[in-house]
């Protein structure tokens, strides 16, 4: 069962265990988020006068919709601002700092009508976070920019929950991805080629649960739940900011998502950073949760360039 939990009061670690139960919490707005959502949209606003953001698609080839877009998106990861933004918003959410890790927001665009299909607009298939290495304990975070329809909004897919799929991740390694295949994905405009784990088999999007909620309005869910990006129909760019946490006592003592069907090495521990001081997850754990080889080359925490 999957329910979903809206606005609902309560401690942080009552939420996280019911987070990694497979529930879904979204969050009224607060002052945190809604500063958050209003310095990205003031950075979009900004590049893509005298056009709207959301109907600047319509005004221009795909190629100048990248050229404008792709950079907004490092820019955005390495503001100055960006990381005390998300900060407040992790404690507005009643998380404890000194023991939270946060990684580095981002910032995504989904085009209306299939304008752009890959890259920097890339809408993703039914897939779960932890095929990408990251941690069965960790949260993903996840706010829209501007408001939103169910036709441009993220879908969950819980009857996935407990049910494990063939995919990918069996192939994939976290640093290998990281040396390789993240680099060039703002210039991929109609053809994704970079290696993604994805699903092997024929899957079933319905049933499927479409949460829709105010700009700065907050949706939580864990790295495990199989979701998806619903190919915009909405005739309308659908802005979001998404970022995760995780927990360093869930780490500790065990506590997380269960794994049903993720085979990876690599863990992307090591992209998080204290809420407190910015300190990274301490080696021990990461060493915990770490698996596989690290092949020659490859690349254990990727630097998005800022261009
Ligand atoms: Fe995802």
């Amino acid at each position: 069962m999957t329910a979903i939990f809206a606005d609902a009061a309560m401690p942080d670690d009552r939420r996280r265990t019911l987070i990694y139960q497979g529930n879904i919490f979204v969050v009224a707005p607060n002052a945190a988020t809604l500063a958050l959502t209003e310095f990205a949209r003031g950075l979009l606003e900004e590049v893509f006068s005298p056009h709207h953001p959301t109907r600047a698609q319509y005004e221009m080839p795909v190629e100048r919709f990248v050229e404008i877009f792709g950079p907004v998106k490092p820019r955005f990861i390495h503001h100055p601002r960006t990381k005390d933004l998300v900060r407040d918003v992790v404690e507005q959410l009643g998380a404890d700092l000194a023991e939270t890790y946060i990684d580095v927001p981002r910032l995504r665009g989904v085009t209306s009508d299939g304008y752009l299909t890959a890259g920097a607009g890339y809408a993703f298939p039914l897939h779960r976070d932890v095929w990408w290495s990251a941690p069965l304990a960790q949260i993903n975070w996840w706010l829209p920019i501007y408001d939103f329809e169910a036709e441009s909004s993220m879908a969950f897919h819980p009857h996935y929950w407990e049910k494990g799929i063939s995919n990918g991740s069996e192939e994939f390694n976290y640093y290998v991805y990281n040396a390789t295949g993240r680099a060039q994905a703002a210039q991929h405009i109609s053809r994704d080629t970079r290696k993604q784990p994805g699903p092997r088999e024929p899957v079933q999007p319905d049933p499927q649960l479409r949460v829709v909620c105010p700009v700065g309005g907050i949706i939580g869910f864990s790295a495990a739940q199989m979701h998806s990006t619903v190919p915009n129909t909405s005739g309308r760019t659908r802005f979001s900011i998404d970022f995760r946490t995780v927990n360093v006592s869930d780490l500790r003592e065990g506590r997380s998502a269960p794994n049903v069907d993720s085979y990876c090495e690599g863990t992307s521990l090591r992209d998080f950073r204290r809420g407190t001081d910015g300190a990274q997850v301490p080696g021990e754990l990461v060493a915990r949760y770490d698996s596989g080889e690290v092949p020659e080359g490859a690349v254990l925490v990727y630097e998005p360039t800022s261009r």
